[in-house]
Order: C-alpha cells, then structure tokens, then sequence
C-alpha cells in the first residue's frame, strides 16, 4: 500500500490569480496561511494557470514568508503548451512530454515557486505523441536529483496509464469527477486507480459550483436531494458532494476550486463524511434522472 501523503481537500489555485480574483501577494499569503491554520497542507497547481503567471505569484508569497514551504505540498504540472504574450514562441496550443519539455518545465516551477522540490509533479494530459521511455527517463532523473518527490498523471484512461506505468512508478491521476461528471465510475479511471493503488485527485469536484448554477439541466434534482441528505446529515449541500466523491473505496482526493477559504474549510469538514449506500444512490439518481439497471 502506497502512502499518500497529500491530504483532503487539496486547495486548487487555478482561478487564484489572473484565471480568476487576481489576488496579490498578500492575498495569497492570507489564503495559505489561512488553509494551513485549517490543516490544509496540499496546493494544485500547473505551469499554464493564469497564462504561466499563477506559480510565480504563489511563490512570492512563500519567498516572503520562508517558513511557508516546509509546512506544505506543491502539486503541479507541465505537458500543456498555450498560447501566451509570455510564450511568443508557441505557434499553436500543443502537447509537449519529450524529456527536454519537462525537464525545462520543472526547472522553471521550481525557480517560481522558490523551491528545490516539488512534491508531486502530473503530467497534464495525455500525449498523443508521448514516448514513455522518455517520460521515464525525465522523472527518474528528476527524483535521483531529488526535485520531483512523487509522480503523476492527469486526464489519462486506463490503458495510457497502464502503458506509462510500465516505464514509471505512477502514484496519482488527477480526473474530473463530481456528480455532473459521473464517467470515472463506469469507464475504468477509478477501477483503474483501485487496481494499481494509484490515488485519484478530482478537479472541478463541485462540478464548478453546480448548487448555484441554476441554468443547469440537473441542477432541481441534485439540490433536493442534495438538501434533504444534508439535513440528515447534519451538514451542507456542499459536503454531501463531496462526501459523494470520498464514499468511493479509491480514496478520491477533492481538488477544490474556490477562492475562498470559507468554502475550503467546509470541503475540510467533509473529509470524513461517507454517505451511506442508499443515500450515495439516490444522490447517483438526481444526476442522471433514472434508477440503476
Ligand atoms: N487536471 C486538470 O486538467 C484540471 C482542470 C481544471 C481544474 N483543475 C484543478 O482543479 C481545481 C478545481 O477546479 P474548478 O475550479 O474548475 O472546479 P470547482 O472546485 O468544482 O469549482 C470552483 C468554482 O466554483 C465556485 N463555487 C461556488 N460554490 C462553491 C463552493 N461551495 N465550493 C467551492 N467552489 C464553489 C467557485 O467560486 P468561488 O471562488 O467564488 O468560491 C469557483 O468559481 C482547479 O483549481 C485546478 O487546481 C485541474
């Protein structure tokens, strides 16, 4: 059995900065401080958040305050290349998972953050041209050097996990899943992570914020029962959710997308919250609007 040492919830940064409240730094310096003080020690980030801007302000904040980087975890990942004003060499929105790519991306993570490690690094989607040779040969030499501690994926099915893992160890695959995005249950991801001990972290894990998304098809019926669960469980629609997600046996790990810490301390409280069978059922059967077979 694996040990994983990144914790529930894990705090998502994409809209942190200029994909969302653009805080400055000592907005981010107020939300770490914050999640840490709530025990909420893993951050998830990717080279491109905020058009490849997001990291380096997070790292400001860490730079300034030099006891904040001991006390927590950086998820992050390479593998896409945008289109930026700060990338005017990129042509066209691509994929890069050649050895060089990585080796760069890291590096620069690593100069952002102002760190010497990063505690997990993903690749960010699958590769059509990827060689897994190479891949290997990337994150071997990044874990000898001690930069990369522990090594991932993210949007990768099962058999593209199965053929990198050949040529790597993989500890996690970051996937979207919530109750509006039901595919990891039924197409093998999560059967998968269970099958390899791989652990699974979940992006959009609200499903983007689906209880205060009325335009929503399924948004009624997921908000009623979402609600009479929550009075039954003696908590809020957003930890039945989540709750939803970590009564999986994979042991789903919720990458939580708020900017504010209020909503991530309310994903901390249902870290330990299992629905029973039937309750996780009828919360399955407001989102897709029929019984099971
Ligand atoms: N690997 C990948 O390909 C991938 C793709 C997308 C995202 N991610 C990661 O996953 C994280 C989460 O993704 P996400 O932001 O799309 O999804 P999310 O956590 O489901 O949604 C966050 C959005 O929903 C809103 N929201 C409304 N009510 C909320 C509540 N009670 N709790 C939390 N959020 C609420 C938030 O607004 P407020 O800020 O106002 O709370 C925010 O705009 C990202 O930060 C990123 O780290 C990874």
């Amino acid at each position: 059995m694996k040990i994983n040492t990144i914790g529930n919830p894990v705090a998502g940064c994409m809209r942190w900065g200029k994909w969302g409240a653009g805080f400055n730094t000592a907005g981010y310096r107020n939300i770490i401080e914050q999640c840490l003080a709530a025990d909420i020690r893993s951050f998830d980030h990717a080279d491109i958040y905020g058009d490849y801007t997001t990291e380096e302000e997070f790292g400001a904040a860490l730079k300034e305050d030099k006891t904040l980087r001991s006390q927590l975890k950086i998820i992050t990942k390479c593998g896409i290349k945008m289109l930026a004003e700060n990338r005017p060499q990129h042509k066209i929105k691509s994929y890069n998972t050649g050895k060089k790519h990585i080796l760069q991306s890291v590096e620069n993570s690593l100069d952002n953050f102002g760190t010497d490690y990063i505690d997990v690094l993903l690749i960010h989607r699958p590769d059509p041209l990827l060689n897994p040779a190479e891949v290997a040969e990337a994150i071997q030499l990044l874990q000898q050097q001690g930069k990369v501690l522990a090594f991932g994926v993210s949007n990768f099915l099962p058999h593209q996990v199965n053929m990198l893992k050949q040529f790597v160890d993989i500890s996690y695959n970051q996937m979207e899943v919530s109750i509006i995005a039901l595919n990891a249950f039924t197409n093998g991801v999560l059967d998968n992570c269970l099958q390899h001990d791989i652990t699974p972290m979940a992006w959009a894990p609200l499903g983007g914020g689906i209880l205060t998304d009325d335009t929503h098809p399924n948004f009624r019926s997921i908000n009623t029962v979402a609600n009479q669960l929550a009075e039954k469980y003696a908590t809020g629609v957003n930890e039945i959710l989540l709750a939803f997600l970590n009564t999986h046996p994979s042991g789903i790990l919720p990458v939580i997308g708020t900017t504010k810490i209020e909503r991530l301390i309310q994903a901390k409280k249902a870290a330990d919250l299992r629905l029973t069978r039937e309750d996780w059922f009828m919360l399955l059967k407001a989102a897709t609007g029929e019984d099971v077979a």
